[in-house]
């Protein structure tokens, strides 16, 4: 997608689809606010009026998620008016844009329009390049589908928006910091659909072989620096935990470091931030196998680490002045006759032994030793996303991202920065009595206990492997996935933590810059 700023006059004489955003104020019988950009277009002679009248008669109130679409039979410009309402000004929020923007690219879709015209919202000057971040990510994420294994009922050349005019308001000029909004919207959004992608694609192509490719050749693209190991590294680095899970399957399992390094001599040299991505490739559940239905959608276990390489995508662009690492290990976890077993006990890369009592409790066993080497950097903070527990999703739902972890101060970058991103997070907490649950009699801990506090039993396992290190665990079980199109959500996988990430990475840099 291609994107220019123009003026408001010359955003109403472009397009076949113009856009139009909507306070609820502008559409009040009494007492409203006008939209100038709604007034200049229905004063135009040939509409007389016609555009707000039918939004009414067919009940557009600009309420927030409301839409409408006009025809204006050739008496405009534009082909079509799509109306979007934001709700009230009082509540706005960029990621309303972000929804509504997502909607309007589906539309666009929908009537196979390859260019789109959009006027933005009369904001305050300061408010705007959030909104433009948000409007353009909307309608980068809007236009996402999975089709490439479709072949009947598709689109002989589905048609994609190539290009986008987005209309300054009124008295507005382009800037700098427009057009920053703009490239690193872009960038935010190109690779939350690579990650979607990812996530995506079957577990019998996303093999951890191939999600190691792919993390290649990102790399490559981005201008990061890749090391790939094999069964070979794993058992060097004593990741016994990782080696457990990987036992039964057939295909390789892959250790994964991406980095970023400043080129900044004196930058490269600080204490870097170090990124964890869970990267089962499909989790059956091993010989604790799981039911049908819950193995359905199980290829979707490696989304954390698709959000952890799509936000090293665009940390790659923004260029921190800080070391960031990526760690990942992908691999399988499969029933077999070479499968770990339940009563197994498993000795980590931290030295701990663990007593597996659930063989489809294996995200936190390969993540532990993850978290392990992680730490070793001595990172100044450690991140890990992962769909770690069905009980998250239970607790949580499908919008809200769980967040666990005892540094104060780290956990509030995570909550800051998941609000700047438009993404949901909620603190979830680590309590001392939880410990009990994962009592072993025979090695130091076992990896799964009762069902009750199963995201917390999670969270207090994982924690034994970060030492000292500050450090917050993202649970994304729930919000991976999107039950329904919506917004800027097709059915599927959502990219969800890659605005997170890059939006802590942002306010780090900031911070550091200062
Ligand atoms: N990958 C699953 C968690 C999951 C479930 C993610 C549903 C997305 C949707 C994880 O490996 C798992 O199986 N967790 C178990 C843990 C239990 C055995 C202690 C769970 O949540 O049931
Ligand atoms: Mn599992
Ligand atoms: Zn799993």
């Amino acid at each position: 997608m291609n994107f220019s700023f123009v003026t408001a006059e010359a955003v109403r004489q472009n397009g076949e689809l113009l856009v139009l955003p909507l306070f609820d104020s502008a559409l009040a019988l009494k007492g409203g606010v006008e939209s100038t950009a709604l007034t200049a277009l229905d004063r135009a002679e040939a509409l007389g009026g016609l555009l707000r009248k039918t939004a009414g008669e067919e009940g557009f109130k600009a309420q927030a998620d409301q839409s409408f679409l006009f025809h204006t039979h050739g008496k405009l410009h534009a082909a079509r008016v799509l109306l979007l309402g934001l709700g009230a000004r009082g509540t706005f929020r960029p990621e309303i844009l972000r929804r509504v923007f997502g909607k309007a690219a589906k539309v666009a879709q929908r009537l196979k329009l390859s260019e789109l015209a959009v006027v933005l919202p009369d904001l305050e000057p300061d408010a705007l390049p959030e909104a433009v971040r948000a409007t353009v990510e909307g309608l980068v994420l809007g236009q996402y589908r999975f089709d490439r294994y479709r072949t009947v009922g598709r689109d002989e050349k589905p048609v994609v928006v190539q290009k986008v005019r987005l209309g300054l308001p009124e008295g507005m000029r382009k800037s700098r910091e427009l057009e920053d909004a703009v490239s690193l919207a872009v960038a935010i959004g190109d690779a939350t659909n690579w990650a979607r992608d990812m996530v995506n694609e079957p577990a019998g192509v996303l093999t951890p072989t191939r999600l190691a490719q792919e993390a290649t050749a990102m790399a490559k693209a981005s201008g990061l620096k890749i090391t790939v190991g094999g069964l070979k590294e794993i058992q060097k680095l004593k990741m016994g935990m990782f080696l457990g899970v990987t036992q039964g399957s057939a295909e390789e399992p892959r250790l994964i470091q991406v980095s970023y390094l400043p080129k900044n001599a004196k930058d490269a040299k600080k204490a870097p931030i170090a990124l964890v991505g869970k990267a089962i490739t499909f989790d059956s559940g091993g010989l604790s196998l799981k039911t049908a239905d819950g193995m359905v959608d199980m290829k979707t276990d490696m989304a954390g680490s698709a959000a952890v390489l799509g936000a090293m995508r665009v940390i790659a662009q923004m260029q921190p002045p800080f070391p960031v690492h990526a760690f990942l290990g992908a691999c399988e976890n499969m029933p077999s006759g070479t499968a770990y077993r339940p009563g197994d006990i498993l000795i980590s890369r931290q030295g701990k032994t663990v007593e597996v009592t659930n063989t489809d409790a294996e995200g936190r066993l390969v993540l532990g030793d993850m978290l392990t080497w992680a730490a070793e950097l001595e990172p100044s903070a450690l991140v890990d996303l992962a769909t770690l527990t069905g009980a998250c999703m239970v607790a949580l739902g499908h919008h809200v991202v769980g967040a666990f972890g005892d540094d104060e101060a780290l956990m509030a970058e995570l909550l800051a920065a998941a609000k700047v991103a438009g993404e949901e997070l909620w603190r979830l907490p680590i309590h001392e009595l939880q410990k009990d649950a994962l009592k072993s009699d025979v090695a130091d801990m076992k990896n799964s206990g009762e069902r009750y506090g199963g995201a917390i039993n999670a969270a207090v396992f994982l924690r034994e492997f970060v030492g000292n290190t500050p450090w917050v665990h993202l649970d994304i079980a729930g919000p991976s996935q999107a039950p329904r199109e919506r917004g800027y959500f097709s059915k599927g996988a959502t990219g969800v933590g890659v605005r997170t990430l890059v939006d802590f990475i942002r306010q780090r840099a900031s911070d550091n810059r200062a």
